[in-house]
């Protein structure tokens, strides 16, 4: 049940909390949203790519692996940066610029990969489009509260505000 909550919960809140950020910093985007809230799912998928909640994950390497001619050891651990990997310019043109319009914008790695996928992935999404669709129908003056500081969690795998200021 903790693994469960802290999984669902934290990563889901977090998560918005960095698409919020990033939507009312950009306020053409967020305006745009307001407009057309048939955009919203695509606009999830950007800002997970963009700032994921999740960052980095991690996994044990069973057998001597190469990968792009590096040689990774049996019994490794490893911290796999999902950030630095959405920002792939191979995979994603101008990355550093949110773009809801891209066509490839779901092969993000925010949700991870492979076996261990994320199981919440189509729960998490849903909830951040209906949250997204109900603040921009019901608050579509939202702002941030300007000359606010940021700081961030101290942690290797999450990633988000501690608090963040909006009003409207
Ligand atoms: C925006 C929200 C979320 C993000 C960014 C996120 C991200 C991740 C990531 C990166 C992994 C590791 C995947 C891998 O190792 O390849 C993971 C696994 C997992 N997530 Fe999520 N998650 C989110 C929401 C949720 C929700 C809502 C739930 C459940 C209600 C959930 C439950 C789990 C569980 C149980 C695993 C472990 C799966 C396994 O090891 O087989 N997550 N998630």
């Amino acid at each position: 049940m903790i693994t469960l909550l802290v999984a669902g919960h934290e990563t889901t809140t977090a998560q918005i909390t960095n698409g919020i950020l990033h939507w009312l910093t950009q306020r053409e985007e967020w305006e745009r949203l307001c407009q057309h809230p048939d955009a919203i799912p695509q606009a999830v998928e950007e800002m997970m790519r963009y700032d994921p909640s999740v960052c980095a994950w991690r996994r044990y390497v069973v057998e001597d692996t190469q990968i792009n001619g590096v040689t990774i050891p049996k019994s490794a651990n490893l911290l796999l940066m999902l950030n630095s990997a959405n920002r792939d310019e191979t995979i994603f043109p101008e990355s550093d610029t949110i773009d809801i319009d891209r066509d490839n914008v779901k092969d993000h790695l925010s949700f991870g990969y492979g076996i261990h996928y994320c199981v919440g992935a189509p729960l998490a999404r849903l909830e951040m489009v209906i949250l997204f669709e109900e603040l921009t129908r019901r608050l579509p003056t939202l702002r941030l509260v300007p000359e606010q500081t940021l700081s961030y969690t101290r942690n290797i795998s999450f990633r988000s505000p501690t608090s963040l200021h909006v009003a409207w």
